[in-house]
């Protein structure tokens, strides 16, 4: 499926389609209002998927000062499991990485597929927030990724993540 994945910045003329995703993704979906808002954010990055010329994932990523914070990011159901979300981060990275750079998200503990990617893409988890999650209360777990320093001599970026495989 990565094969034939195409990635690029998300636009407005696909929030329908992302909105149907959201609704199929989320018991509690974002509103087109906040995808509108995050969108108009110039410092942000926002990455749609689409396979075959249909969107089927996006991430939406916002930046607080020095630090990138994943506000949302889903895959059509029908399309999980084939690296569209690893890929979709890993566009993001090499948009976004540069020496110590931090990322942060909240997830819920219960979510165990996105921890699971999290942590396929150097995410940890680092505290809690306590009953976070309006609907059930639930707590959301923290998660950070911080891009290394690189040593004097060090090109950047590292050749470790110059042709990461999707
Ligand atoms: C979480 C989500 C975005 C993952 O998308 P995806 O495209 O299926 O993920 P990928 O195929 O890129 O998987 C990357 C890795 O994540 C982990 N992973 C993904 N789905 C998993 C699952 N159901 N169970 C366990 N691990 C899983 C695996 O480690 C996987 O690597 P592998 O397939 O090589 O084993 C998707 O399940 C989704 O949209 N969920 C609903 C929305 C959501 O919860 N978003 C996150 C909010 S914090």
């Amino acid at each position: 499926m990565t094969d034939h994945l195409e990635i690029r910045p998300l636009r407005y003329s696909d929030l329908s389609q992302v909105v149907a995703v959201e609704r199929r993704a989320f018991p509690m979906p974002w509103s087109l209002a906040m995808f509108v808002l995050e969108l108009s954010k110039e410092s942000g990055i926002c990455l749609a998927a689409l396979g075959e010329g249909r969107l089927c994932a996006y991430v939406i990523c916002s930046r607080y000062d020095t630090v990138w914070h994943v506000m949302n990011i889903a895959v059509d159901p029908d399309q999980r499991r084939r690296g569209i979300a690893r890929a979709l981060l890993r566009e993001l990275f090499a948009r976004a990485d540069a020496p110590g750079v931090q990322y942060t998200l909240e997830v819920r503990p219960s979510n165990r597929p996105a921890i699971e990617m999290y942590h396929g893409v150097g995410f940890t988890s680092a505290g809690r927030r306590p009953g976070y999650y309006h609907d059930n209360r639930e707590d959301a777990m923290i998660m950070w990724r911080t891009v290394g320093e690189p040593g004097p001599d060090a090109a950047w970026p590292p050749a470790s993540d110059q042709a990461a495989p999707a």
